[in-house]
């Protein structure tokens, strides 16, 4: 395993994370969410993704008895959380979701109670909130950071617009500015962390913790014939990431993407995965797993990345339709 650093910050994450969205508290059991940790612990893992509104505040308290649990030093792990879909059971009152300097300050105390953790190394701003001036945002993070609850916070899917307003409010009332954004990032959904944050990562100097690097499992070949049994997207309540994801235009890349994979000898989430490390603005791609054996799997791919040529990530470009020239990594990797 590898750690990179966080954008511009000091702090290190290994450069494969793992999250829990959709399997803790929901699709697995609280054994094999354990189990998923100590091998992601075990094979280098340093950051642990999470968010109040996952599983309605559950994946927070499954990872805190976790971790709890386990007991590993302090200093060995991050873990995160986001704030602004709220935890609450719907219908949602007012303030129990957004960005509003009320809720993200009761976000964070929930968070940190659910998890049992003194503080929280990351804290996200899960999607930009069109109701609360980012100024009010900008200062209640840094309230936090002032007192000692969150290290660093963050956007998640924010536009590069939002980011530079949240950046500059930062340095003009003497703020602590966003550290990273967390956005989608995989061969087929790659403008946002390739072209629109460009600017970013030399102006605010943004760090970036990846997500969906399989597109929810597309890209392992796994729905090519149909709908398999026990996989997300087959899930009744995800109905609509099923229409957001599985798009019929998709499988014959994902059909090509896998004979390259075959004719590289690796997996196809090995060669998906080793994909989005090799972009250096990523500093950590968060992995997604409901079975051990998948995550075990998918570690592999930090070997893998040191392995793909330019040759190869411009192959990948051409079945995903990507101009290879745009690859910020053909040539320099
Ligand atoms: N900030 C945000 O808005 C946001 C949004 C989404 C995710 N995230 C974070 O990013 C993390 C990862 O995202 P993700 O879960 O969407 O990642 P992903 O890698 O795109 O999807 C993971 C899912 O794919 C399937 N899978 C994984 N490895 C596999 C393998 N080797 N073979 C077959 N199937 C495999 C599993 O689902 P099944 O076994 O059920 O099919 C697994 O849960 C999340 O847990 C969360 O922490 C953040």
């Amino acid at each position: 395993m590898e750690y990179r650093r966080l954008g511009k910050a000091g702090v290190k994450l290994s450069e494969l994370s793992f999250g829990s969205w959709v399997t803790f508290g929901d699709q697995i059991s609280d054994d094999v969410a354990e189990d998923l940790m100590i091998a992601a612990y075990e094979g280098g893992i340093n950051f642990f993704d999470n968010a109040e509104g996952y599983a309605a505040g559950r994946s927070e308290e499954v990872m805190g008895k976790i971790l709890t649990k386990l007991g590993w030093p302090r200093d060995t792990w991050l873990v995160s959380s986001k704030v602004y879909f709220g935890s609450a059971p719907e219908p949602k009152k007012p303030n129990q979701t957004g960005l509003s300097r009320k809720h993200v300050f009761e976000a964070c105390h929930a968070a940190l109670k659910r998890l049992n953790v003194d503080y929280l190394d990351l804290f996200f701003c899960h999607r930009p909130d069109p109701e609360t001036p980012i100024e009010e945002t900008v200062r209640v993070m840094s309230d936090l950071i002032a007192q000692g609850k969150v290290l660093y916070w963050g956007t998640s899917v924010w536009s590069d617009e939002e980011i530079m307003e949240a950046y500059t409010v930062a340095r003009q009332y003497n703020l602590v500015p966003p550290t990273m954004e967390q956005p989608f990032y995989n061969a087929l959904q790659r403008e946002k962390v390739d072209i629109e944050y460009a600017r970013l990562y030399k102006t605010v100097g943004i760090g970036t913790t990846t997500w969906s690097p399989l597109a929810s499992g597309l890209l392992t070949g796994k729905y090519n014939d149909g709908l398999p049994q026990n996989a997300r997207l087959s899930r009744e309540s995800y109905g609509w990431l099923r229409d957001w994801v599985l798009k019929p235009e998709r499988l014959d890349k994902v059909r090509a993407f896998g004979n390259l994979a075959k004719e590289l000898n690796l997996s196809q989430s090995v060669l998906a995965i080793a994909w989005c490390l090799k972009n250096p603005h990523v500093s950590s791609v968060i992995l997604g797993a409901s079975k051990v054996h998948q995550l075990s799997e998918n570690l592999k791919a930090s070997d893998a990345a040191k392995k793909l040529t330019p040759d190869i990530l411009n192959k990948i470009d051409e079945i995903f339709g990507n101009k290879p020239k745009e690859h910020s990594n053909a040539d320099n990797h």
